[in-house]
């Protein structure tokens, strides 16, 4: 294989390559000259390079093009690496050869910019550190989920994105036409992943979801990714256990491989190890409205889902992921069981996380009761002839089992410290943004 001639900006900062004249390409993120000089700051997906171009060291030509050659636009850079303190990274190139590639219009992206036209502009803005820092813990997040259950034993199973049934409530469907009749873009892959543990028993996925949500909210997409497990003869404690252990072993690999974009991100990286290192709190929703009373003297009526509000107010209590079980059956969907000790409450949970960035994973055990099931649908007014080929899963060999959904971007807006999750996800969909 011929090596390439091309070094990456993370090796001359390593300092391994002082003295040396190497090769670098890259685009330019800041850039000022006076008179017979010109400072750059060149950047790769390694990070950034302060060059220096002297007129009288490279051709005249080259050097007016190195004058002319605005902030974005993309170059092929060759010089001599000298250690400077004062440079970001303490080296800079000294530069003897510079073509330039393509010469960028002024950018468009300046300082202080309002959010909304970052998202008008998102197509250039994930250019910057901000945007590629979080875009890499992404990707390890990404690669820790598929990693994390490919170890322990689950298969990777693909349900269809257009689905007839709805199963996290009819009012977050997106219809989609299919050909004379219509089908809805996935909620949940859960009513699929149910049918095929009775062959793969483990199993998981991780894909977009799709979720009308019509509150424009810092938390909710309306095209996420979720991470699913779904496993025959595991119970809620097991699915519990399950998630806890995820989420530890996501937290792990970015600590392990994203330091530098930790920092970037200001990210406090020993605040990340020691939530590696605790127990994540198991409470029950009944637990939680007593804290919430106890301590922020709020009530909350028993039977009442919690809200952003009660969520936060809660979390302010605890600086790790807690797990809440529990909630009222009457909030819940229909294929969460009742609890048989409490008749009152479902089999079921969400792991909260810190900081306000709320529920990062929902799931519970899953209903064996085809009856209550049938009652819970028609009470909400769903046709439930289009849910018997899932029914046709509790009359043939129906064992218990349980799942969970992990919502990418809350996570990774947790882990990045991001102020919206629509900077979790490269191109935010929501109400009111389809574009670009
Ligand atoms: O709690 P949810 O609705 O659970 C389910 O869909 C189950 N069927 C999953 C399962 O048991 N297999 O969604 C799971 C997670 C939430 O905890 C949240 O993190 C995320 O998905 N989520 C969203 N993330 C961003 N935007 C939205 N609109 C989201 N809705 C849910
Ligand atoms: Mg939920």
């Amino acid at each position: 294989m011929s090596k390439s001639k091309w070094t990456k900006i993370e090796e001359i900062l390593d300092g391994k390559k002082t003295g040396k004249t190497i090769h670098i390409h890259g685009w330019i993120y800041r850039t000022r000259s006076s008179g017979n000089i010109v400072f750059a700051v060149i950047r790769d997906v390694t990070g950034i390079l302060q060059v220096t171009i002297k007129k009288g060291n490279l051709s005249d030509k080259k050097f007016d093009d190195a004058k002319n050659t605005l902030v974005e636009s993309s170059v092929e850079v060759v010089g001599i690496v000298k250690e400077d303190k004062r440079a970001p990274g303490g080296y800079e190139l000294q530069v003897t050869d510079y073509n330039a590639i393509n010469f960028a219009e002024p950018f468009p992206i300046v300082k202080d910019q309002s959010p909304e036209f970052l998202l008008d502009k998102r197509h250039l803005w994930i250019r910057s550190q901000k945007l590629t820092s979080i875009l890499k813990i992404r990707s390890t997040v990404v690669g820790a989920i598929h990693k994390f259950f490919r170890t322990n034993g689950y298969y990777e199973f693909d349900a269809p994105v257009l689905q007839p049934n709805q199963c996290e409530g009819g009012s977050t469907l997106f219809e989609v036409k299919y050909y004379d009749n219509k089908t809805y873009l996935s909620q949940t892959w859960q009513l699929y992943a149910e049918a095929a543990i009775f062959s793969l028993e483990k199993i998981y996925n991780m894909g977009p979801t799709f979720r009308a949500e019509k509150s424009k909210t810092s938390r909710h997409l309306s095209e996420f990714w979720m991470a699913e497990m779904e496993a025959a003869w595991m119970d809620l404690y097991d699915v519990i256990e399950v998630a806890k252990d995820e989420v530890k072993y996501i937290l792990k690999e970015v600590i392990t491989h994203n330091k530098q974009e930790l920092n970037i991100l200001n990210k406090n990286i020993n605040k990340l190890k020691k939530i590696l290192e605790s127990d994540f709190p198991t409470i029950t929703y009944t637990e939680a409205l007593e804290i919430l009373k106890e301590k922020e003297n709020m009530d909350v009526k028993w039977g009442k889902d919690l809200r952003t509000i009660e969520e936060n107010k809660l979390m302010d209590h605890f600086e790790i992921p807690v797990v809440v079980t529990h909630y009222p059956i009457e909030i819940m969907a229909f294929y969460k069981p009742r609890d048989p000790d409490d008749s009152k409450t479902a089999l079921c949970f969400d792991m909260l996380a810190p900081e306000d960035y709320g529920e990062i994973v929902g799931g519970s055990q899953r209903s064996l009761d085809l009856e209550d099931m049938k009652k819970r649908l028609k009470e909400s007014g769903e046709n439930i002839e289009n849910y018997d080929w899932y029914f046709d899963l509790r009359r043939y060999g129906s064992v218990p089992h349980a799942g969970y959904g992990l919502g990418v971007e809350r996570l990774v807006a947790w882990i990045c410290g991001t102020d919206n999750i629509k900077d979790a996800i490269p191109f935010p969909r929501t109400i009111l943004r389809y574009k670009p």
